[in-house]
């Protein structure tokens, strides 16, 4: 019978020194749960002799992966020093040593997570990775057991902390994007190069994550709709509010029988929709299931300690299957084919922003090439604060095909009237 159950830790972030204050502080509690100690043996990092504040013992840092890997007496290792190429390998080489592996690692995640799974089956070692997306929200595990009987139609939800908290200080405090940028960065929700937050790519990352887990089908990167905040025009979030809605950046996968859908992009939310109401850092999914209906999950989705939250919670679950000796007994082939829709089978509401000559005639003629393609209109309005520019109008269409969606943005962009297509938008929520 295991007395304890010993950890090699690679990386000592964000994230890794948070996981360390967590199995320090509630150390009693995991005992209680686990009915064995568990203690960081070993921690990997660049600089042994940096100065660092933490419980750990000197002598536990380490600069070489093959120490922490070879020693017979860690049972799981923790990755959670981030890169794609050295994250892979890492977890790699802890599979092929024999050990469960837990990772916060979403580019590893996305890009590789299927080839990393197999090769946990294969070697029969566990392979979590809850951390890797909505940060302290217990999503993947809630899809894998708490939803395991139903069948995952959709999820739709806020998974960029940085991005919602951009948003939401532009909204609420009339923050310029740079600014409320810089704060997300001080505040270390924003990755290493925060382009990635704000062009959609951490997004897109998570997105494959947890729709190739809903589906049970290999989602790639390439199979993601991704569209970033930079596109955004002065005045379209004043706007957004004016006609009740709230911008929110948001991931989305849905299936049916023609196939599945996955986005990411700005969408205006109704201000009665939950999702509109989710400010700053937090993270919010809706997961639908045909049995159980909708579901909503909330949570900090960035942050050292919620994230390391995720990440000990997957220790636990590791140690509990080690105890068991249920350790890598899990099936993670995808049940289903791949078949991604094509741009002709998405459907949604879309909002367009469009400055217009202000001359007779000219919206019969632009309500004119919406009919040419079988869009039909929900609501015209002609901005009051129309620009020097011209007239400004504002077209949301009833639920139309992003393929109709771009054909109309096409013609309108080549239409001697229409001097500027400024925005388009998704539109979620119920049609009034
Ligand atoms: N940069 C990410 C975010 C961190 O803002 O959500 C958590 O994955």
């Amino acid at each position: 019978m295991k007395k304890e159950i010993n950890i090699g830790l690679l990386g000592f972030g964000t994230v890794g020194s948070g996981v360390a204050k967590i199995i320090h502080s509630h150390q009693q509690d995991l005992q209680y749960k686990l009915g064995v100690e568990v203690s960081i043996k070993k921690v990997l990092v660049k600089n042994i002799e940096k100065e660092r504040e933490t419980v750990l013992a000197k002598d536990v840092f380490t600069n070489r992966l093959d120490e922490v890997l070879s020693d017979p007496s860690i049972d799981i290792i923790i990755e959670v020093m981030g890169g794609t190429t050295e994250g892979k390998e890492a977890i790699q080489q802890a599979l092929y040593a024999g050990k469960a592996v837990v990772t916060a690692n979403k580019d590893v995640m996305a890009e590789y997570g299927q080839e990393l799974l197999r090769l946990a089956d294969e070697k029969k070692c566990d392979l979590f990775y809850e951390a890797s997306v909505g940060g302290g929200i217990p999503l993947i595990r809630t899809m894998e057991e708490g939803l395991a009987a139903d069948r995952i139609t959709a999820l739709t939800g806020i998974i960029n902390g940085t991005t919602n908290f951009i948003l939401t200080k532009m909204k609420h405090e009339n923050m310029s994007y740079e600014d409320a940028l810089a704060e997300a960065t001080a505040l270390g929700f924003a990755e290493a190069d925060p382009s990635a937050d704000v062009d959609g790519i951490d997004a897109q990352r998570k997105m494959v994550i947890l729709a190739s887990l809903a589906f049970s089908t290999e989602i790639k990167l390439e199979d993601v709709f991704v569209r970033g905040l930079k596109e955004i025009q002065p005045g379209d979030l004043e706007l957004a509010a004016r006609f009740g809605y709230t911008m929110k950046m948001v991931g989305s996968a849905a299936k049916n029988e023609d196939g599945i859908e996955v986005a990411v992009e700005p969408v205006f939310f109704q201000n009665s929709h939950p999702l509109a109401s989710v400010n700053n850092e937090y993270n919010a999914v809706y997961i639908y299931g045909d049995t159980v209906g909708e579901t909503m999950f909330y949570g900090p989705g960035a942050g050292s300690l919620p994230t390391a939250t995720s990440v000990t919670a997957d220790v636990v679950a590791a140690c509990r299957n080690i105890l068991l000796g249920v350790n890598g007994k899990r099936h993670h082939a995808p049940q289903y084919e791949r078949k991604i829709k094509t741009n002709c089978e998405m459907f949604a509401r879309y909002f367009h922003r469009i400055v217009v000559q202000d001359e007779v005639g000219v919206l019969t003629k632009l309500t004119g090439i919406y009919s040419d393609h079988g869009a039909s209109l929900a609501s015209v309005i002609q901005h009051p604060d129309t620009n020097d520019e011209g007239a400004e109008l504002v077209f949301i269409t009833h639920k139309i095909s992003r393929q109709q969606h771009l054909d109309v943005l096409a013609t309108l962009k080549d239409t001697p009237e229409v001097l500027n297509v400024l925005s388009h938008y998704r539109v979620e929520g119920d049609e009034s």
